[in-house]
């Protein structure tokens, strides 16, 4: 994501979703699985759940390495406080991705599902992410694309001029900063998920509840106007397709080797 970013207020937002993520996370819970059949079946002794959130992925990620001693990082206290509550055999470490908290060669896997696109630069998620793992660890990342969201700025920008949806980085930067990296790439590639909702209430719900509606500098402050949700509403009818409102999500998603 490009822009600044507010780290605090992330953390808020999603603090305050943790406790409902789950039941609204469907697209994120579908994402996450597609990642996690990337990982390599080799043996990994230290796993790093990087944005964990409510800790979806641990026992999943237990499950690929039975022998691991596996941490769940994340930005958001309140995340890692239910995710502690609801699996409290695995490590916690209040982590921002961008700095990590962790020593120099610390884990075999990096594991990150959609949780790196609130941070300013991709490049020190990468290089962060280099050094703490062993050589010969992997990093298996999604991140999210420009594309993402795409209905929703396309109504709003019919409305008015505010930021209403977060920014997201270039697919072909994001690509860039890998290649630039020093990590060798065994997989990536940028696919466009859809998630489709009955209505605009339940597309817009879904972001909130999940603590990721815009977090951005620059969103409208305030209360919107009933007129102004009711053209907003009609702006986003115009995408309806008959699987119903579509909510586009272009997805980074990579396989990388330190060496
Ligand atoms: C959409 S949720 C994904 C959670 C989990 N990976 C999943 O797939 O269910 C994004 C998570 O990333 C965390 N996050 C956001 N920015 C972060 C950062 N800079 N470092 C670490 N975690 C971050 C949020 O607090 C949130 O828990």
């Amino acid at each position: 994501m490009s822009g600044h970013i507010e780290k605090e207020a992330i953390a808020k937002s999603f603090s305050r979703a943790a406790d409902q993520y789950d039941e609204y996370a469907r697209i994120q819970h579908v994402l996450a699985h597609e990642l996690l059949k990337l990982c390599p079946s080799q043996d990994k002794k230290n796993v790093l759940d990087l944005g964990c959130g409510t800790g979806y992925c641990l026992p999943e990620l237990q499950k690929i390495y039975p022998q691991a001693d596996i941490t769940g990082g994340d930005l958001a206290p309140g995340m890692l406080q239910h995710a502690k509550s609801h699996y409290p055999q695995f490590n916690y470490e209040i982590s921002d991705a961008e700095n990590l908290p962790f020593e120099n060669e610390s884990f075999d896997l990096i594991f990150s599902s959609l949780a790196v696109q609130w941070c300013d630069d991709f490049s020190i998620v990468l290089s962060e992410a280099w050094r703490c793992l062993k050589p010969g660890g992997h990093l298996v990342l999604s991140n999210l694309a420009v594309g993402t969201l795409q209905e929703l700025k396309q109504a709003w920008l019919e409305v008015d001029h505010n930021q209403h949806v977060n920014e997201f980085t270039l697919g072909d930067d994001l690509l860039m900063n890998i290649s630039d990296s020093d990590f060798v790439e065994s997989e990536v590639k940028i696919n466009t998920h859809i998630d489709y909702h009955p209505d605009v209430r339940s597309l817009t719900d879904s972001l909130k509840r999940i603590g990721a509606h815009n977090i951005t500098q620059g969103r409208a402050k305030g209360l919107t106007s009933p007129g102004i949700i009711k053209q907003f509403k009609l702006a986003m009818e115009k995408h309806r397709t008959e699987k119903g409102l579509p909510a586009s999500y272009a997805v980074l998603t990579c396989v990388l080797q330190k060496n």
